[in-house]
């Protein structure tokens, strides 16, 4: 799948954009306004709303480093020492910092201790310099944000750091970010945060730092509206001067469900098998069995290889209850144990981003569609004789 690869058209997706211009001019004008913490599930769009806002900060005269991946590996401190680098570098380019560098190159030496070997961060740096770094990654952030920030609003401009996948952050390095924030907000410092992650993001932002839920937005991302699906198909079409049969639209709209990721795959495929314009239902039709193949393969698959046995068989116990939120009580009856022997199995799956906890006591799976794929592929009897 082409995950994260910008669409040809990114369609209802205006208020997020707006809101994020608006984030940016007003911290341009030197008031406070929460930066924003998109959520959502697997393949609604999050990372390329990313990418969309990186092009509005170039737009609007911001510096946006490259967005940061987190990984389970990630070295937070060096990437971010990297980003941060990057931002200066921009910045020097309008304008040369001087002293400014001096104390830059002192607090970014100490960030990169502890990074890979591989880390790209290379300048040379003075050891004597001032402000350098104490080793404790909240203060070091919110030091080496007060300083950028300070210089971009010298320089009457400002720095957006985009950070996605951003559920797989460590405890330390969630309270790090939130604190660094947090002064940011204190000190109206143009410095804005663009985070994505999967729905339990926020819930672990807040545990990080309980004034974290002041502190951001978390814009929700969904499925798209029927109107923008349709959008998002017919627009790239009608540029090759294609156009859709309505019943085509109307079965695409029905086999996605709406969600970003389901729709451009049927759109490609329904345009492959489409002999000439205008695109049949016809043409979607045989373009379902292919598509459903490639998503069981790519989309679905990758995430249950995540997965050890007993955490495969938890998620086809889940699946067997039909569609979710899911009871753990529930899942762990239909597996024949305890909740809390289960509960290992569970938080492991939160971990790993497979599922996550919409309330109390329930699960659901991060991916969308996840479940019919369960049933369909590793029912529990399959899961649980070792066929999987
Ligand atoms: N608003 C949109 N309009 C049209 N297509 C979109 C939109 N948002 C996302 N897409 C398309 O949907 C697919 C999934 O998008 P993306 O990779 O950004 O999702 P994601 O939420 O980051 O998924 P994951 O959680 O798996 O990383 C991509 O092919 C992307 O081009
Ligand atoms: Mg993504």
């Amino acid at each position: 799948m082409s995950a994260g690869n910008p669409p040809r058209a990114l369609t209802g997706r205006e208020a997020q954009t707006e809101q994020f211009r608006t984030l940016l001019g007003r911290l341009g004008r030197g008031m406070s306004e929460p930066s924003m913490i998109v959520f959502g599930l697997r393949g609604v769009g999050k990372t390329v709303l990313l990418l969309e806002f990186e092009s509005i900060a170039d737009a609007s005269g911001w510096t946006a480093p490259d967005p940061i991946e987190i990984r389970s590996d990630t070295d937070f401190r060096a990437e971010l020492a990297d980003a941060a680098y990057q931002a200066l570098l921009r910045l020097d380019r309008r304008r040369a910092l001087g002293e400014r560098l001096k104390s830059f190159t002192g607090l970014l030496s100490g960030f990169k201790v502890g990074a890979s070997a591989a880390g790209s961060l290379e300048f040379s740096f003075d050891p004597s310099a001032v402000g350098g770094s104490t080793g404790n990654l909240e203060r070091d952030l919110t030091h080496l944000f007060v300083e950028l920030g300070e210089t971009a609003q010298e320089h009457e401009t400002g720095v957006v750091f985009l950070i996605d996948e951003m559920q797989f952050l460590k405890r330390d390095e969630m309270e790090a970010i939130a604190a660094a924030m947090h002064r940011m907000s204190q000190k109206q410092l143009p410095i804005a945060l663009a985070g994505a992650g999967l729905p339990q993001l926020p819930g672990l932002m807040v545990d990080a730092k309980s004034y974290a839920e002041r502190l951001f937005s978390y814009p929700e991302l969904g499925a798209l509206s029927n109107d923008a699906a349709r959008q998002a198909l017919v627009e790239p079409a009608a540029a090759e001067g294609i156009s859709y049969k309505t019943d085509a639209l109307t079965r695409i709209v029905e086999l996605s469900g709406c969600y970003a990721a389901f729709v451009q795959a049927y759109g490609k495929e329904a345009w492959n098998m489409a002999p000439d314009s205008p695109i049949t239902l016809a043409d979607v039709q045989a373009a379902e069995p292919v598509v459903q193949g490639k998503l069981d393969d790519e989309f679905f698959h990758v995430r249950f290889e995540k997965a050890t046995p007993a955490e495969r068989r938890y998620m086809a116990a889940m699946a067997d209850l039909g569609d979710g939120p899911y009871r753990t009580g529930d899942i762990a009856k239909r597996l024949g144990s305890g909740v809390s022997s289960t509960s290992v199995h569970r938080d492991v799956l939160i971990k790993k981003g497979l599922i996550f906890s919409p309330d109390h006591g329930e699960v659901d799976f991060t991916v969308p569609h996840f479940s019919p794929f369960m049933r369909r592929r590793y029912p529990v009897a399959a899961v649980q004789s070792g066929h999987a």
